[in-house]
């Protein structure tokens, strides 16, 4: 047999395939390793901190390999981007923004408006209506212009109601009156023509009466033409809470046809809040069982072109807020403190599987 004939009877006779292990079994496939932003239909996205991205490589690492989509957590927020009234201090945001940009990812601004992490120019600050009204149409233009083009969406107005449903007192209302938050979207719109400007808001899932508050003031900025893209869902939520009511602000939220964002996700465990708190798998699979639900509400109640995606609220537990704000011990996200995957990550990629 020449040397091509035998290559050709090897070809016949299955090449040079691995032999099955067994009789009626396959060899196994190369393992394909799936990651939140591979098997998501629409973006997965994480808020992060700049000093986390430059100073912890894993951090870094998790953000490009799982994620496609990047909110600022704190950068871009009144207190950081804008610290005195001539001077504005892009170095935070920048570096969040360029990393967003460079590696391909969406990138979600957050906040322009909002009562808290205002700075202390703006406490402090004595005016007329009109000199307030300079001072929130500066701001909102300077920052969404500075912007321009590498910004996708905006959180343009952050919290602007409490729990009953009713405006919260916050200075902007009380130096602007209950105008302010229309005439912000409309400043952000001036700005940037193309940029997603979105109302942000917790507790929709808790709160009947601040969730119909928040479609009342879409069915309102509508009827008049102010402009409005989508709705943020920020969802800090826990293990407890029941699902139906989760589907429910969803599921309402979806129905407005507008643009539907989960934009600060994260599901505490500690309910108690005690100190020295370790979870049991048994709770560790309630947590998965909660970002199951959470990820598949989303995926199969928004309609598909309305998903601005899932955000979570940082990367692993040792970067989120919570244990500060509840001075006790949590581990509310995906990641463990070392970036190894939780359970709750076995879950939030469950849901988000087509
Ligand atoms: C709210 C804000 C966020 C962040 C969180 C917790 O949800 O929208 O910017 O401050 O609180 O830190």
């Amino acid at each position: 047999m020449t040397r091509n004939l035998l290559l050709f009877a090897i070809l016949l006779m299955g090449g040079c395939r691995q032999p099955s292990a067994q009789p009626g079994t396959t060899p196994n496939p190369t393992p394909v390793t799936s990651t939140l932003r591979s098997v998501a239909s629409f973006p997965v996205g994480a808020a992060i901190n700049p000093s986390l991205l430059t100073g912890k490589p894993l951090y870094r690492q998790t953000l490009e390999t799982e994620f496609s989509s990047i909110t600022s957590e704190n950068h871009l927020k009144m207190r950081q981007v804008h610290p005195e009234k001539d001077r504005y201090d892009w170095s935070g945001g920048n570096t969040i923004v360029d990393f967003a940009n460079q590696t391909g990812k969406r990138m979600h601004g957050h906040a322009l408006v909002w009562h808290q992490s205002v700075p202390d120019w703006v406490t402090q600050f004595k005016g007329d209506s009109l000199a307030w009204e300079n001072l929130l149409r500066d701001h909102i233009t300077t920052v969404v212009k500075q912007y321009k083009g590498k910004i996708a969406s905006w959180d343009v107005v952050n919290e602007a109601f409490l729990d009953d449903g009713t405006l919260r007192p916050t200075l902007w209302l009380q130096n602007l009156g209950p105008g302010y938050m229309a005439r912000s979207f409309q400043y952000a719109r001036q700005a940037d023509p193309a940029v997603k400007l979105f109302y942000n808001e917790y507790g929709q899932e808790y709160s009947a009466k601040k969730l119909a508050a928040v479609l009342a003031m879409v069915a309102d900025f509508r009827k008049r033409n102010i402009p409005i893209d989508g709705v943020g869902l920020q969802m800090h939520t826990n293990i407890d809470h029941p699902d139906a009511q989760i589907e429910n602000a969803i599921r309402q939220t979806a129905a407005t046809g507008l643009l539907v964002h989960i934009s600060e996700l994260d599901v505490r465990v500690n309910q108690a809040k005690t100190a020295n708190f370790s979870p049991t798998d048994a709770l560790w699979q309630r947590q998965k069982a909660k970002y199951q639900a959470i990820a598949t509400a989303y995926r199969t109640i928004v309609p598909p072109a309305q998903q601005h995606g899932i955000t979570t609220w940082n990367v692993s537990d040792a970067d989120s807020w919570i244990p500060s704000f509840c001075q006790c011990n949590d581990f509310p996200l995906p990641f463990d403190k070392d970036f190894k995957k939780k359970a709750a990550y076995d879950g939030f990629l469950t849901g988000l599987k087509p």
